[in-house]
């Protein structure tokens, strides 16, 4: 790859008398890492836990010969108790950063009803976070719902949207002052596709479009909404959504058949719903895993693959530079909040993480605003509908006794960090 000369840009002499290239990211780059409440939490009774449980998830993971042990959350990583633990990691690591996640089950259990005790836990944990001076990014939903929602409808009510709000403004008034980003809405796209249209999330309502279209609606209208009520209590916070942007081209640039797919697919995917919150975004976060080639006939997807994780994902670095760019129009500061890979025996983790920052770095010198990246994600935890089988964690987890582990790859992060660089060959 060909950087142009830039002031982070430097090359050095190294041991092995090699010539490495420096690339300096720029002085207050916010480095971090990323979790999610339900994914590490544990404990937690909400749309998913009972989900995971009922017989006909039971039966279909049977019939697919899968152990529906390893699709249960039950107690996560423990990072309830263990919160402290984590945010040590995430210093060992040298991060500046923490994002991760509140359970709305947790602090409304019955509707209308708050519970002050997880209130006060919460506190503890922002405020364990910043007595280690690590900047809070935290989001308020992260797909997962109190069941009383589920059984009103969830996402698809209209008053889903006050429930929402109510509890935003619970959490701002008690919690704000140890926030320093606020996530409004995890990857909103993400469930209504999984949850709506594929049915591997719950709700599990496969093909129910007519409900897509209300979820959809109630998405934008409830960010709108929490954008306004945090910024009405805590006027200079920063506050957006985290997109999923996958980087979609079509598989054969002189088909315009293959293009339009991906103008429709880019559209849908992300576009639609970030241009009716834009106007309600301090800062643009996004997570970056995926790049498609698509056709406009079966099979759609026609990835190369040449490399790929243990889920099967094509690993493509050079999409997360395109997405930047996409971004950069908007003018605003762009924080990556999630990029990470399952890759149990980390052989492939720290060069991952190397090859998608050369990108990140080669956008800043371009002149992209790029304020952050986080890897996700700090632990091995619940992939959700793939349960505990991938490993995206820069720390292993015992399923048993929750110790931690450090992966070698840790030890590359922990590095980039410090150092605010990386070397490439
Ligand atoms: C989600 C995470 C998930 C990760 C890896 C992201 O889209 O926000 O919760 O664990 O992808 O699948």
């Amino acid at each position: 790859m060909n950087f142009p000369h830039t002031e982070y840009g430097i090359r050095r002499q190294t041991h092995q008398n090699m010539l490495k290239k420096i690339l300096k990211f720029p002085q207050n780059f916010l480095w971090g890492v990323s979790t999610s409440a339900y994914q590490i939490e544990g404990g937690i009774i909400n749309d998913w836990s009972e989900w995971e449980k009922s017989e006909s998830k039971i039966k279909k993971l049977k019939s697919e010969n899968k152990n529906p042990e390893d699709f249960i959350c039950g107690q996560a990583c423990d990072s309830y108790n263990k919160y402290e633990e984590d945010f040590d990691l995430a210093k060992k690591l040298n991060c500046k950063a923490y994002r991760l996640g509140i359970e709305w089950a947790r602090i409304e259990p019955i509707k209308g009803q708050f519970n002050l005790v997880e209130i006060e836990h919460y506190k503890k944990v922002l405020s364990a976070a910043k007595k280690r001076n690590l900047q809070v990014v935290l989001t308020l939903w992260h797909w997962t719902n109190p069941v009383w929602l589920t059984q009103l409808g969830g996402w698809a009510n209209k008053k889903v949207v006050d429930y929402f709000i109510n509890y935003v403004e619970l959490i701002v008034k008690e919690l704000g002052q140890d926030v320093d980003f606020w996530i409004t809405l995890n990857e909103p796209m993400a469930h209504i596709g999984f949850g709506y249209i594929r049915g591997n999330f719950p709700p599990n309502q496969k093909g129910k479009l007519l409900n897509a279209i209300r979820v959809y609606k109630n998405l934008v209208k409830a960010h709108q909404m929490a954008y306004k009520k945090i910024h009405q209590f805590l006027p200079y916070s920063q506050v957006s959504f985290t997109s999923l942007t996958d980087y979609f081209e079509p598989a054969n640039k002189a088909n315009p058949f293959d293009c339009l797919a991906v103008i429709l697919a880019r559209y849908f995917h992300h576009r639609k719903f970030f241009n009716q919150v834009v106007k309600s975004l301090d800062f643009i976060a996004f997570d970056y895993y995926f790049h498609n080639r698509l056709s406009w006939h079966p099979p759609f997807k026609v990835n190369l693959n040449k490399e790929i994780n243990d889920m099967g994902w094509e690993i493509y670095p050079k999409g997360i530079y395109h997405v930047l760019k996409y971004f950069s129009k908007f003018n605003k500061p762009i924080y990556i909040m999630e990029n990470g890979i399952a890759d149990a025996s980390d052989c492939k983790r720290s060069k991952f993480i190397i090859d998608h920052l050369k990108y990140v770095y080669q956008a800043i010198s371009k002149g992209i605003d790029v304020r952050g990246y986080f890897y996700w994600s700090l632990l091995d935890n619940f992939e959700w509908a793939h349960g505990w089988i991938p490993k995206f964690g820069l720390y292993s987890v015992d399923r048993k006794t929750f110790i931690r582990k450090a992966r070698p790859s840790a030890e590359v992060y922990a590095n980039v960090c410090q150092k605010n660089l990386i070397e490439i060959d």
